[in-house]
């Protein structure tokens, strides 16, 4: 088991290896773009990684930690045309850079070769992971849809919201595990409870993401501050200062929301007042903890050594922290 440092370096390296250069270019020039961009690449790292702590190689996760790379690359390029996105990883996105039509088709291209990646596996393991590839990749298009359509509904619950982000986002870091469990031969029972941790940190990924979403460094977070208050999207701090802030906070909130006259900055700044005030910040700072504590306790049902629960440990407070 190595540190988590370790496993980017040889990933970054198959990566680029992974470069197409053919023709047309303009369907091939957007993949390798957004590809090299840059990115965190927590899900390959956590195959790789999960691979390790259930005895296997991470050499021989490398084709499923791709995979699962290239189709979260591919739902970004999608996501940032439907969320209206001018900014991923701190440069243009790929619809604005081209166009939504090679934006919409190299995505298509890019799923096509995430699931093309398992024709490298013996026919055993082929079929696991492109039976949770096929049922993760449908989720995460339920909760997308789900996402969208919560722009234009004003009586959206704090469960509808959280079974929301569990399958826009929590079901590929689920799944980006229990890859790695497969190509390890886990048991059944140790590829599920991997699967729950994943799902249970995505939870808590996706809450910090909204959270960064309105409180991130626009010098560092990559994206467009705010980008979620312009589209009207409810997030958990949007959903929490409707509960906890006082009849006020939710009638100046609903006329932010609605104020034509409001410029982008203007209505961005009193949004995350509000935000702040009502102490939805807090709460969703504290639901980021408590999901993350919870994976750890789903942690401990896992039947490997201490210090392989300690790196995965490491993992989910890194993110629990992170910045960008
Ligand atoms: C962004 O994911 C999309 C979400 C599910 C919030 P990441 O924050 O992992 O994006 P990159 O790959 O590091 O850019
Ligand atoms: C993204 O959710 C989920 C998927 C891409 C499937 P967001 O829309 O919150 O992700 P960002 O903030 O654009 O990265
Ligand atoms: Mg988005
Ligand atoms: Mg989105
Ligand atoms: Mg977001």
């Amino acid at each position: 088991m190595q540190h988590i440092e370790q496993y980017q370096k040889p990933f970054l390296q198959y990566l680029e290896s992974f470069t197409v250069n053919k023709q047309p270019q303009n369907l091939y020039k957007p993949i390798n773009y957004i590809l090299q961009l840059g990115g965190k690449r927590l899900r390959p790292i956590l195959t790789l990684m999960t691979a390790e702590v259930f005895g296997g190689s991470a050499k021989n996760a490398m084709d499923a930690a791709l995979s699962i790379e290239v189709f979260h690359n591919f739902s970004l390029v999608h996501d940032d045309i439907m969320d209206d996105a001018p900014l991923r990883r701190g440069e243009e996105t790929v619809h604005e850079k081209w166009n939504i039509n090679t934006a919409i088709l190299s995505g298509d291209a890019m799923l096509i070769m995430a699931y093309q990646l398992f024709e490298n596996y013996d026919a055993i393991t082929f079929q696991a992971l492109a039976k949770l590839f096929s049922k993760t990749a449908l989720e995460v298009c339920e909760g997308q849809q789900y996402d969208i359509d919560f722009e234009t509904r004003d009586d959206v619950t704090i469960s509808e919201y959280l079974k929301m982000i569990e399958f826009k986002t929590a079901v590929l870091v689920g799944a980006a595990m229990k890859m790695g469990a497969i190509v390890a031969k886990a048991s059944d029972n140790d590829q599920d409870a991997i699967y729950e941790f994943g799902r249970l940190l995505g939870i808590a990924f996706q809450l910090q993401d909204d959270y960064l979403d309105a409180f991130g460094n626009p010098e560092t977070f990559g994206k467009q501050v705010g980008g979620d208050i312009l589209e009207n999207k409810k997030t958990y701090l949007y959903l929490k200062t409707l509960e906890l802030g006082t009849e006020g906070d939710t009638l100046n909130l609903k006329a932010a929301i609605n104020n034509k006259e409001f410029s982008n900055d203007e209505k961005v700044e009193t949004v995350k007042q509000l935000f702040l005030k009502s102490k939805a910040a807090e709460a969703t700072q504290l639901a980021v903890k408590d999901y993350t504590q919870q994976a750890f306790t789903v942690l401990e049902t896992l039947n490997i050594a201490e210090d392989r629960k300690q790196s995965l440990r490491l993992f989910g407070e890194q993110l629990m922290n992170r910045r960008v």
